[in-house]
């Protein structure tokens, strides 16, 4: 049986990853550490905790004194840090708070694991959460980048996803911390907050606001399921080798206007087949027989936006037999399925605080 910390568990991917290690390791205690920042929605992982086996404390990973406390109370085997400020749109605006959440947190963590797992680093594994987004920007030709591709973020996000899994490396270097750094790609799936282009774009389809596609639309991702993504990092956690890093993609690279056409075609498809949809979100153009695609609507480019990201994962599949293996339509569907099922959990982030970004944000009139 092992302790886990789980930082920013109660995030998108956070949150899919408990329930993941919940199904597959039942026996294990984990501790969820999340500030419940905007992006943090306790409702995500509330039937997944108890006062025992996951104990969800709201907490801050900058808070020095409060998370070398839990690392003395808890004795952690594995710490799974997911916590951060996430969202590239964000970093344009205010970024101050993306250096102290991403490098200073993690700088936090990694201290507090050093000094409580000193006297022997044995069976203790730091599993660092980080992006495709700190190797930059690809042409279109370019090949997919690898675990040795070079360092170039563009965004105040990736500069500092980038800075933090520097400090990762150094600690494992210097103190010969047990470490393991996961680099995936463009996540999508249940639980994601709805300022993300996936979820944005659903709900703004089924409520029939426009769906703003940044430039020309010609911006390419590379798409990974979460659920795929969680099975990667468990694996990673259980077999990857120590001061290793591994990238995780979705292999299927897509433009964002492809991939919203897609939405707005499946969405098409729930109203056709299923008549209740109508009256569920009469705003929606398929509540009157007409496509969804009307709303897509280009809107002014984010600055320095990244052109193209791809991920080669080979690595991940020779050392640990490791394939994505959701297909992108499978994926799609079960993301717009989930967000049907749980209006409840997504009208509560639109008609709270945050709604008001988002609005502001995506709303949308350039
Ligand atoms: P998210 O924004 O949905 O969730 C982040 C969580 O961290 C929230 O629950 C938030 O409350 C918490 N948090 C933020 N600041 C905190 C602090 N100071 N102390 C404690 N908790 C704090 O993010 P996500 O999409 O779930 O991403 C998780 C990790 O995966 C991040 O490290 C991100 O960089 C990385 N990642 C995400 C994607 C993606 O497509 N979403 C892709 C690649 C990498
Ligand atoms: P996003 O989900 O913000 O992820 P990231 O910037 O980390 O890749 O955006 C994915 C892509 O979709 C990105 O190219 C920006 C684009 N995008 C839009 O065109 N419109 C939107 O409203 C959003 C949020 C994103």
């Amino acid at each position: 049986m092992s302790t886990l910390l789980i930082t920013g568990g109660a995030g998108f991917i956070g949150a899919n990853f408990v329930a993941y290690w919940r199904r597959s390791r039942p026996a294990d205690r984990i501790v969820i550490l999340d500030a419940l920042t905007y992006a943090g929605n306790f409702d995500s992982v509330a039937p997944l905790c108890d006062d025992h086996t996951c104990k969800f404390i709201r907490g801050d990973i900058c808070d020095a004194a409060a998370v070398q406390a839990l690392f003395r109370k808890y004795d952690f085997d594995v710490v799974a840090h997911f916590a951060a400020e996430s969202h590239v749109d964000r970093s344009i605006y205010a970024s101050q708070v993306f250096t102290r959440t991403n490098v200073q947190g993690t700088h936090v963590l990694l201290d507090a694991a050093l000094t409580a797992w000193k006297s022997s680093f044995d069976g203790r594994r730091f599993h660092h959460i980080s992006t495709d987004e700190v190797f930059g920007s690809l042409g279109p030709d370019a090949t997919p980048w690898t675990e040795l591709s070079r360092y170039d973020p563009k965004s105040p996000y990736a500069a500092s996803k980038a800075a933090s899994d520097f400090l990762v490396r150094s600690y494992a270097h210097t103190h010969g911390l047990p470490v393991t750094i996961t680099n995936c790609s463009n996540n999508y799936g249940p639980y994601q907050f709805p300022e993300k282009l996936i979820p944005l774009m659903i709900l703004n389809a089924v409520t029939g606001q426009k769906l703003p596609i940044y430039g020309d639309g010609g911006n390419i991702r590379d798409w990974l399921f979460v659920e795929d993504h969680c099975a990667a990092i468990a694996l990673v956690l259980r077999q990857g080798r120590l001061g290793e890093t591994y990238n995780i993609g979705g292999g299927r690279q897509i433009p964002n206007i492809e991939i919203v056409g897609l939405l707005c075609d499946e969405i098409d498809r729930r109203f056709a087949e299923n008549q209740s949809m109508p009256a569920r979100f009469p705003d929606c153009p398929a509540a009157n027989g007409e496509s969804t695609r009307a709303l897509m609507t280009f809107v002014k480019d984010r600055p320095g936006h990244d052109r193209r990201y791809a991920i080669c994962a080979d690595k991940l599949a020779h050392e640990l037999g490791f394939r994505a293996d959701t297909n992108l339509a499978d994926g799609l569907a079960r993301t717009i399925d989930w967000y049907l099922a749980n209006e409840a959990w997504w009208r509560r982030i639109q008609n709270g605080a945050h709604g008001d970004w988002i609005k502001l944000h995506y709303g949308v009139e350039t």
